[in-house]
Formats: C-alpha cells, sequence, structure tokens
C-alpha cells in the first residue's frame, strides 16, 4: 500500500505585530489578563490590502520551495479558511491565479473553521490514493482581523492573522506520511461560536451592519469544555487504532487558541506539556492557518526528526474537530 506524504510545509505571518498593551489602550482588558487566561502575547495583523489569498500565496510558495517543487506540479489545491476574500469565487481559484498554478488543476475552499487544515489534508488523502491527482497544495488561511469585533473584549484578544501550507504527494514506500486520520463534527454546538449574519439565513443589511452581526460571537466556557472534550476523545481514538501508547508520539502540534486548553489536554492525556508545540504566545489563534503554521516552525526549529510520529489535534466552530498521525 502506497503512502501519502506532506512534501513541503510553508508559512507566512504579517508584519504588523499587535500586543496586548496596545490592545488594552482600546478595549478594558490588559497584558496579564489576556497571557493568564489564554496564553497571547501579540498577534499578527494583515495589511489593508492584504487579503487572504496574498497570505495564501506567500506561504504556499514557501511550501513548494520546501518540498522543491513549483506551481506548475500542482494538480489539486485546497484552502481552509472561514475568511474567504469574497464569497464568490473560492479563494483557491484566486490563489491559483497569483501563483501559477496550471488550468485545469482541481480548485476548491472548505469551511470547517480552525480544523480546516486538517479536513484539507484527509479529503487531499483520499483523492491522490485514488491515483487521480499527483501533487496536492493544502492551505490554511485567515484574515481573522476582518471578522473580529475590535470593540468586544471577549473575542478580540484571542484572534490574529496568518497562513500556513503543506505539499501532498504520494509515494511507493508504506508505514509513512499520513498514516492516520479521524474527523468529526458536532452540530449541536453551531452557536456556540458563529457569525450571525451575512449568509442566507440572515443577508447583509443596514441593520445587520448596525447591530454588528458581521463579527465572531462565542460562548468562550462552552467552547472551551468542548475542545478539550474533543480533543482528548479523538487523540485517544487515534492513539487506541494505532496501538499507540502516549510515549510513542514524539510531538503534538494542537491547535493554538489558548494556552490553558492545551495544558488541559494534556493533562487529560498524561503527556507532559514539553510535547506539545505551542507558538500561541505569538500568533493567537489563526484558525485553519495554526497547525500548519506551528508544524513549519516545529520542523525549521529540529523537533520533527525522520521516523518520529506527530499527532496533529484541531477543534474549531461547527463543532468540528479532527487529528492526524504523521510518521516522518
Ligand atoms: N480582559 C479583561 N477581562 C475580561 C476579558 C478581557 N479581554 N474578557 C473577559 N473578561 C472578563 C469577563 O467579563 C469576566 O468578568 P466577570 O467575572 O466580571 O463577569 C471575567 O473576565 C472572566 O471571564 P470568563 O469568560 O469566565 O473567562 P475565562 O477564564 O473563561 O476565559 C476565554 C475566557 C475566552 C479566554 C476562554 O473561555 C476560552 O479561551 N474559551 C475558548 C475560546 C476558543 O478557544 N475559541 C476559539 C475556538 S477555535
Amino acid at each position: 500500500m502506497a503512502s501519502v506524504i506532506i512534501a513541503g510545509v510553508g508559512s507566512y505571518a504579517p508584519e504588523r505585530i499587535l500586543t496586548n498593551e496596545e490592545l488594552a489602550k482600546t478595549v478594558d482588558t490588559s497584558d496579564e489578563w489576556i497571557r493568564t487566561r489564554s496564553g497571547i502575547g501579540e498577534r499578527r495583523i494583515a495589511g489593508e490590502n492584504e487579503a487572504c489569498s496574498d497570505m495564501a500565496v506567500h506561504a504556499a510558495r514557501a511550501a513548494l520551495a520546501d518540498a522543491k517543487m513549483s506551481a506548475s506540479d500542482i494538480d489539486l489545491l485546497i484552502v481552509a479558511t472561514c475568511t474567504p476574500d469574497r464569497p464568490l469565487p473560492s479563494t483557491a481559484c484566486i490563489v491559483q491565479h497569483k501563483l501559477g498554478v496550471p488550468a485545469h488543476t482541481t480548485c476548491f475552499d472548505i469551511s470547517a473553521a480552525c480544523s480546516g487544515f486538517l479536513y484539507a489534508m484527509e479529503i487531499a488523502y483520499g483523492m491522490l490514493i485514488t491515483n487521480r491527482y499527483k501533487r496536492a497544495l493544502i492551505i490554511g488561511a485567515e484574515k481573522l482581523s476582518t471578522i473580529v469585533d475590535w470593540s468586544d473584549r471577549t473575542t478580540c484578544v484571542l484572534f490574529g492573522d496568518a497562513a500556513g501550507a503543506a505539499v501532498l504527494t504520494k509515494v511507493a514506500q508504506p508505514g509513512i506520511g499520513i498514516i492516520g486520520s479521524d474527523l468529526g463534527a458536532d452540530g449541536e454546538f453551531a452557536d456556540k461560536l458563529m457569525i450571525h449574519a451575512g449568509g442566507s439565513s440572515c443577508p447583509a443589511s443596514a441593520q445587520s451592519v448596525e447591530a454588528r452581526q458581521h463579527f465572531i460571537r462565542m460562548n468562550g466556557k462552552e467552547v472551551f469544555k468542548s475542545a478539550v472534550r474533543v480533543m482528548e476523545t479523538v487523540c485517544r481514538e487515534m492513539m487506541e487504532q494505532h496501538q499507540l501508547t502516549p510515549d510513542q508520539i514524539s510531538l503534538v502540534i494542537p491547535h493554538q487558541a489558548n494556552i490553558r486548553i492545551i495544558e488541559a489536554l494534556a493533562g487529560n492525556l498524561k503527556l507532559p506539556m514539553d510535547k506539545f508545540f505551542v507558538n500561541l504566545d505569538r500568533y493567537g489563534n489563526t484558525s485553519s492557518a495554526t497547525i500548519p503554521l506551528a508544524l513549519d516552525e516545529a520542523r525549521r526549529s529540529g523537533r520533527v526528526k525522520p521516523g518520529d510520529l506527530t499527532l496533529l489535534v484541531a477543534f474549531g466552530a461547527g463543532l468540528t474537530y479532527g487529528a492526524a498521525l504523521v510518521r516522518w
């Protein structure tokens, strides 16, 4: 049986850094509150003229360079995002054009919020393993600064902008690359983290703008509890399926939403925190971009070595969740 491997990874974060101290000048919060409740110290904010697709293109170029491939090698392009450039067309088509990915490539967006990158990876895996596609470019890219209500201190302190990408390809060697994946969703929790207006159930109107209904609204406590529960379950299932004990996992790359969520997950799984890659202190929650951004940094800093087993795990609005097991 052939394998699908991650042949290259890349990421991009905008230059502009927004610190907690700066935020505290505009909303009633403090560096101390944000750090102790979330672990976040600063986040990146994209430029006014920098769209989601622009960040995606930067990350994609880096991933292609890492894989020693060019845009013309790609025949499948998936963008996971909840902040597309526009409702129509898909950001994937815009990225295709900007990046120079050939015509006739299959390009589409997926909507799975912060679990989007893992959903994209599973879709690409399935499409590559059929032999109908050869090389996939999957991207998680978000300009969350455009959907955050900067007057709402309960949400605006948590999010940031970034993009991450990976090139996937099939190889003949069995047992390497993406060796496991488990996705799920629980729509019962859909209203715990949502944007009320701007879709077909509540189209944009002067009233919806006036009522600030185009911004993220969240029940933080409920999301927190669900996040720990679903990530623990999916990690346990992944380890059971592959008959792994926690000590066989070299590194866990969790969705970067809140350090306390990661600490609770580590405690429940009885894994030490030094097995968890954390960079949310510098970027905050960048939704679908957190995992490829963290994976890129983990590889660059030497925390992923050949033969290692890495567990990727995420949760997001929906409530969506997923885990993937990668052998390098
Ligand atoms: N600065 C200062 N005080 C704040 C604040 C801020 N930025 N945001 C909220 N507060 C206040 C609240 O108003 C509340 O005050 P009160 O006790 O007077 O009512 C107090 O701090 C505690 O708020 P609470 O909501 O209980 O804090 P918390 O410990 O649950 O932390 C979150 C809040 C949002 C950080 C946390 O619940 C969380 O991270 N949830 C998950 C969110 C998430 O991951 N979302 C993305 C999913 S992909």
